[in-house]
């Protein structure tokens, strides 16, 4: 690798993109084609918000730009397709009961609610972009979030609001818990009703914490019917404190994703090998909540579509980092390295059904989102070879270059 001919420096959101930019030199690009595989000196065209063309670096077609990265490596960017990151407050104290050996239990999300409605929107949305920042500067391109810490018609609506400005893709989690004090039939009733109509217009998801202490089975499966009737597409939040009804849920109602998938019995591994729901294993909350990190290898065995995502959020899992997860991935939950970043890019993108087609994401091929993550690296391998230590080295996302 050739020395760093840019120093890594974050470029102002505002910045034009050129028409079209050649990187040239890339060591190893992951393109997640099956036609392409994993190519050695090889170069990528963006033009405009597009791949327009991928292949040897030698034979590679000029441009307004070229970058050379000097042999690094290079990706299509993370796809983080589970977060939680419209919230005020943190929730320090409650890690440190934890880590002192408290359990984690789903009512920890009644104190983000609270700090949530408390605040202005311009404090949500500092927030939210702030924690997004973040995350593009380790290379997600692609990023999901969710609603959830508002639990009313009000506060859920502008959550939405906020995040259908910055997110790729909007999550409707109304049904994250039953606000203290409220009737749970009733609060169902709103969720299915008011609340999702109110929501609607921003979101294309919706999502319900199917566990003990949030909502049941009967009630997940209502919540998740009426979403779909509305148009939305639907995910389930299951299985992440004990096994139970929330895989079956989401395999049965034809879910795009199931995610957390910690405790999964036999059945629920097979029904999801057999379906086209997505498991959505989050390593971080696992580490964050100190439960067991869920059986990434078995599922992948059995021919589940798997992907990683960071859940970030400020109580069971506060990273952004991607980088993080597919590290935990390789080194403790036994993926492969080439198996962990598929996860964190394709699989993300499986998860959120941008899989295929125009604009595809987690994937670095003609017609695809031109998105790509530079590691100062000249192997993907180094992700887990050197874990904890940032590598990201250059991003486009969109065909704007971020770092
Ligand atoms: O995915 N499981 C439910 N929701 C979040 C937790 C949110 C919180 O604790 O504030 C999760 O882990």
């Amino acid at each position: 690798m050739s020395p760093n001919p840019r120093p890594a420096a974050l470029l102002p959101s505002s910045t034009v993109h050129p028409t079209s930019t050649v990187v040239t030199g890339i060591g190893e690009l992951t393109t997640n084609d099956p036609g392409l595989g994993i190519l050695h000196d090889a170069a990528v065209v963006l033009e405009a918000d597009r791949v327009a063309w991928v292949g040897e670096s030698a034979v590679a077609p000029a441009a307004d730009v070229a970058v050379d990265v000097g042999g690094r490596a290079v990706l299509p960017g993370w796809v983080d397709s589970h977060t939680h990151l419209v919230f005020a407050g943190d929730r320090t104290a409650e890690f440190e009961a934890r880590m002192a050996g408290e359990p984690y239990r789903a009512g920890g999300i009644a104190t983000t609610v609270a700090r949530t409605r408390a605040a202005s929107d311009e404090d949500l949305e500092a927030n939210l972009t702030a924690h997004l920042d973040e995350a593009v500067r380790q290379g997600t391109t692609c990023l999901e979030t969710k609603t959830g810490y508002g639990l009313t018609v009000e506060d859920e609506t502008r959550s939405a609001r906020i995040a259908a400005r910055h997110a790729d893709e909007v999550t409707y989690l109304g049904a994250h818990l039953v606000p203290p004090g409220a009737d749970a039939e009733s609060y169902v009733d709103l969720v299915c009703g008011d609340m999702l109509e109110a929501v609607a217009p921003y979101a294309g998801w919706a999502d319900v914490f199917c566990e003990d202490g949030a909502f049941d089975e009967v009630q997940s499966e209502r919540i998740a019917a009426a979403a779909a009737a509305r148009g939305l597409g639907v995910r389930v939040h299951g299985n992440q404190l004990g096994a139970g009804p929330g895989v079956r849920l989401a395999v049965r109602g034809g879910a795009a994703s199931v995610d957390h998938c910690t405790y999964l019995t036999g059945e629920d591994v097979d029904a999801l090998a057999s379906s086209a729901t997505v498991a959505t294993l989050l390593p971080a909350c696992d580490l964050s909540t100190r439960q067991p990190l869920a059986p990434a290898r078995r599922l992948w065995d059995a021919g589940a579509t798997v992907a990683l995502a960071s859940n970030a959020n400020p109580g069971s899992s506060y990273t952004t980092s991607m980088a993080f997860c597919v590290a935990t991935a390789v080194l403790q939950m036994g993926l492969t390295v080439r198996e962990a970043v598929w996860a964190a890019t394709a699989g993300g993108a499986r998860a959120l059904r941008r899989d295929t087609g125009d604009g595809a994401v987690g994937t670095v091929r003609a017609g695809a989102r031109a998105d790509l993550h530079v590691l100062d690296a000249p192997s993907a391998t180094h992700l887990a070879y050197r874990p904890g230590v940032p590598l990201t080295w250059a991003v486009w996302r969109s065909g704007e270059r971020e770092r």
